[in-house]
Order: structure tokens, then sequence, then C-alpha cells
């Protein structure tokens, strides 16, 4: 089973004119930035909303047990805040990779905290690819959570210091909060480890 869009990505976007562009990270990359950048700044993006409803088959899950993992999903009137990183394109080709499981980029515009404005780079497992799990009651999601592992950790680990790092950022996210609620219920469970 493939999901790669390695090549997709490349030939969607070709970014080798650019000396340097804007990430956005609503995600894993809020908590997670293992590439260089030259600044990274609280952002906002709107008509999006997070939710953990694409499957990871290669970092907190397998193909036999995917776990879940954040894309953003269309919400018109809703804002999501993230971290917007000014990076190198060759930031893009480690992404690339990291994300390969069903992730494209897109080009957005985002708000920083200021006021000022700049377009930004977004990974989004849209609903037509192959690893999206899509809907599932936030205990439910949680339950998948709790009990998935994958190369890159416990699946729970991804939520947690997601949440964690949303608090952080004064961000109220209901889903995300729901989910961890659960989460931690689940895990206080004998026999749960
Ligand atoms: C992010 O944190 O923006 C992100 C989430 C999933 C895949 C790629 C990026």
């Amino acid at each position: 089973m493939s999901f790669n869009t390695i090549e997709r990505n490349r030939q969607r976007q070709n970014l080798d004119q650019h000396d340097s562009l804007w990430l956005f990270g609503y995600g894993s990359l809020i908590f997670k930035a293992d590439f260089p950048y030259i600044e990274r700044r609280p952002a906002t993006i709107d008509g999006w909303v997070r939710r953990f409803w694409q499957g990871s088959h290669d970092h907190r899950g397998t193909p036999d047990a995917p776990g879940r993992v954040a894309t953003l999903i269309r919400a018109p009137g809703e804002t999501c805040l993230g971290m917007a990183y000014h990076v190198s394109p060759k930031v893009f080709d480690h992404l690339d990779v990291r994300e390969k499981n069903g992730y494209l980029r897109f080009t957005t515009p985002m708000t920083f905290m200021d006021g000022d404005h700049a377009d930004g780079l977004v990974y989004i497992a849209t609903e037509d690819n192959a690893a999206f799990l899509g809907p599932a009651p936030e205990s439910e999601i949680a339950g998948q959570i709790a009990h998935s592992h994958g190369p890159s950790g416990p699946n729970r680990e991804y939520l947690l210091r997601l949440a964690d790092a949303l608090r952080e950022l004064d961000v109220h996210d209901p889903h995300v909060f729901t989910i961890e609620r659960h989460l931690k219920d689940i895990l206080m469970q004998p026999g749960v480890h």
C-alpha cells in the first residue's frame, strides 16, 4: 500500500527560485522542529480547523494498526493558530520525506500576532488521500491514540505534546483538548500502558 506524496509535492511546487519561505505548522511542527529555521512566529490561518482525522502508518502507528495525527479541514469562519517558521527551501526536501504519508503542500495566507501578513506553505492531508480516516467521536479517537505506536514513538506522545504546546501558546482548541481529556482517562485505567 503506497501513500507516498514526495514526487507529487516536488511536481506541484518547485521552490528552487526562493531564497527563503514561510512554513505554517499546526500539528507536530508546533512541538517538533527538527530542521534549521531563521525565525519562528505564532500565526493564524483563516477558514481551517485542526482535526485528528489522518491515519499514521509510518510515524505514530503501523500499516496494520494506524495511529491518528492532525490534518486541516476547511471550516469557513474558523481560525487555526499555529507556528510559522521562516526557512530555507531545503527544509521542504526534508519535510516532504518526513510527511510523505498523504500530505500535500499548499500555499496559505497567514496573519502574525502583530497583524502582519505573509504567504506560507502548509502540509494538508486532504480527504481523498489513501490514509485519511475521517471523523469519529473524540472518545474513539482517544482510544485509537492510546493504543497506537509507531517508529516515531507512541501516538499518545504526539497528542499530549501538541496539547501542552497549544496551552503554552494560549490556544483553546476544543477538539484537541477533548481528545486529551479522554486519553488521560484511558491512560489512568488499570492495565493500560
Ligand atoms: C504540521 O504540524 O503542520 C504538520 C502536520 C502534519 C504534517 C505536516 C505538517
